[in-house]
Parts: C-alpha cells; sequence; structure tokens
C-alpha cells in the first residue's frame, strides 16, 4: 500500500470511530490543520520538480478533499445523534398534573386569620389599629397601668424580665397589650378609639398556655362613653365573630389595677357535644377582662379624669381562635408543622371581610 493510501485509510478509521464533535475536530487538526498530516505533505510540493509536482499534487489534494468530506459527514452525523440524544433526555410527559401555584398551596396561620377577622370587625365599627413595642419598661408593662410597686398583680404575670442594663433598668418582655393604651394616650387626644393585637409573654406552659401568646385590647377614651357602649361592642363583636344571630354574655365583678369597676366576660356556649356551640346552651366561658380605664391612669397618661372617661377591654386571640376553629391544643400553633397548618390554615386569597364572609 502507497503511503498516501495508508495515510487515508488511517484518516478514514479515525474519522469513523470518533465517539463526538471534539474528538472528531481533533482528528481534524491532525490531518488539515496547520501542522497536520495532509497540510505536511502539501507542503512537501513545493520541493518538487513540476512534472512531479503535477501528479502527486493532484493526489494529495484530492485525498485532502475526501478526508476533507468524511469529516464532514461525520460531523453532521454526530450533531443528529447529539440532538436525538438531547430530545430523549428533555422528554416532558404532558400527563404529568401541573405544580399547584405558591398562592394555592400556601397557607395563612389561623392566629392571623383571627387578627384580620377581629381587625376587620372592629374596623367596622370605627376603630383603627395601634402597636407599641414587644421589648417593654416596667415603666409601661406595670407602673403607668396602676400596679403599685410590690403589688402582687405583678407576680400573677410571670413575667420574663432581660438582664439588668447599665442604669441597672430591668426591661422585659410585655406581659399583656395594655401598655400600649399608655403610649396612645401619650401620643394622641382623645376621642380615642383603637385596637391592638400584638404578641405577650409569660413563663407558662401546657395545653391552653405557650410562653408567647397574643392578646387583643380595645381602648375608646372620649367625654362620655360608658360600660352600656362597652357591652354593645363586645357583644356585637361576639356575634360578627362566632358568626351566629345572638351571643348570651355575663360580666362578673373582677379586679384589674388599670380599671375601675373591672368586669370579667364570660360567653353563654353548649359543651354537651364533642364541640362548643355559641349562642345555646347552659355552660360559661371566659373570653375576656375589661373596665373603665382607672383615673390614676388617666392622670398618669396627662389626660384629667374629670374631662375624660373611657373603657378598656383585653382579650386573648389564641383563646378566641381555638374556640372558634376547635383547636383542643395552643403548642401546635408555634410548632411550625406543615402538617398541622395545612389542615388548619386558611387560604391566602380568601382575606376575610364582613361582606364577603369571615371564615368562608
Ligand atoms: N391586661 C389584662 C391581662 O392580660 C387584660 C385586660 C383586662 C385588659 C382588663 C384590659 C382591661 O384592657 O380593661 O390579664
Amino acid at each position: 500500500m502507497s503511503d498516501l493510501s495508508k495515510l487515508e485509510s488511517d484518516l478514514v478509521s479515525q474519522i469513523a470511530g470518533a465517539a463526538d464533535e471534539a474528538a472528531l475536530e481533533s482528528v481534524r487538526v491532525s490531518a488539515l490543520g496547520k501542522k497536520g498530516s495532509v497540510s505536511e505533505l502539501l507542503k512537501g510540493l513545493g520541493a518538487m520538480s513540476p512534472e512531479e509536482r503535477k501528479t502527486e499534487g493532484a493526489k494529495i489534494n484530492a485525498l485532502r478533499d475526501r478526508v476533507s468530506s468524511a469529516l464532514d459527514a461525520k460531523k453532521s452525523e454526530l450533531k443528529e445523534k447529539a440532538i436525538a440524544a438531547k430530545l430523549a433526555a428533555d422528554v416532558a410527559d404532558v400527563t404529568l398534573p401541573v405544580r399547584a401555584a405558591p398562592a394555592e398551596t400556601g397557607r395563612i396561620h389561623p392566629i392571623s386569620q383571627v387578627i384580620d377577622e377581629l381587625t376587620a370587625i372592629f374596623a367596622d365599627m370605627g376603630f383603627s389599629v395601634a402597636e407599641g413595642p414587644d421589648i417593654e419598661t416596667d415603666f409601661y408593662n406595670f407602673t403607668a397601668l396602676n400596679f403599685p410597686v410590690g403589688h402582687p398583680a405583678r407576680e400573677m404575670h410571670d413575667t420574663f424580665f432581660f438582664p439588668p442594663d447599665a442604669n441597672g433598668e430591668r426591661k422585659l418582655l410585655r406581659t399583656h397589650t395594655s401598655p400600649v393604651q399608655i403610649r396612645s394616650m401619650q401620643k394622641q387626644k382623645p376621642p380615642i378609639k383603637i385596637i391592638i393585637p400584638g404578641r405577650t409573654y409569660r413563663s407558662d406552659s401546657d395545653q391552653t398556655h405557650t410562653p408567647m401568646f397574643h392578646q387583643v385590647e380595645g381602648l375608646v377614651i372620649d367625654r362620655k362613653s360608658h360600660l352600656g357602649h362597652l357591652k354593645w361592642i363586645l357583644a356585637e363583636f361576639c356575634k360578627a365573630f362566632f358568626e351566629v344571630d345572638d351571643v348570651k354574655m355575663r360580666f362578673r365583678p373582677s379586679f384589674f389595677p388599670f380599671t375601675e369597676p373591672s368586669m370579667e366576660v364570660d360567653i353563654q356556649c353548649d359543651r354537651s357535644g364533642g364541640d362548643i356551640k355559641f349562642g345555646q346552651g347552659t355552660d360559661w366561658l371566659e373570653i375576656l377582662g375589661c373596665g373603665m380605664v382607672h383615673p390614676n391612669v388617666l392622670r398618669n397618661c396627662g389626660l384629667d379624669p374629670d374631662e375624660y372617661q373611657g373603657f378598656a377591654w383585653g382579650m386573648g386571640i389564641d383563646r378566641i381562635a381555638m374556640l372558634k376553629y376547635g383547636m383542643p391544643d395552643l403548642r401546635p400553633f408555634f410548632e411550625a408543622d406543615v402538617r398541622w397548618i395545612e389542615h388548619y390554615g386558611f387560604r391566602p386569597l380568601d382575606f376575610p371581610t364582613l361582606a364577603g364572609g369571615l371564615s368562608t
């Protein structure tokens, strides 16, 4: 076999054996590249006699053309193979169900839902929403609310205190939303008509208590609001919130340092079945504390009790959420278990409104 036909058969078999485009490219470079075997042969033509050059030149050029077309043919074959492999790998199964959008799968926590529900109800009665800090001073959480220093009511709150700061002051995690009453009365002159939903903290944990829980405070201050107004507001709230036509309420005398007189409110219910029903039955369930704002509290906020008066209440949000939605244990509210939230949570686009329905 001549050198040329040996070279050609070598190149042809290398081309045939190239597994991919990169391998083929290196065969091309080794043959037709600047220093490739065929290019070297062509360079050798210059040293030949014109006669020789004519015959050899024709042979080498013909060889180069054949190698070149073999390369082209193999290249398109490899390209097609690569496309076919990609198509086979990228196959889309159009029979698979479409994955649900985040707005479909996300859930609103029952506490957020209940805060939205009660905000809708009180907003409809003309209340606005006020907020305050979770980390409070002893002054706002206790002193300004007429808890005398050393009064046992302070101990009843199982307060979480921070270590004393450089000035010896011990900050605390607010034990109720009532300090925001003080902050609001300092900022704003009457008439005041606000609700204050928020987190509160006490060192307590069992089936119906968690160290962090939620309250909603209500505060109305003007020149003549009285307990009759408070009773109407609370009754309207309970009917709207529990979505029943009638709720029987019972006001029991109680004690809070920041109200005088003070009361606790029970609502009538029926606990004879598995779950609680409102607007019927013979049982009572405590849901909130309330009263007329104590003159000392008004004075502590720079308001003259001979000029201004009003009432306040504080209600456990978690408690009314458990009651309304039939959740027996408070602790899972704060365990971040997706199975629980999928079961008890609410759809994000079903925002509660009085017109459109609170919980449906
Ligand atoms: N702050 C009280 C508590 O956490 C609840 C309360 C009772 C708030 C009476 C009030 C009120 O505003 O008037 O136990």
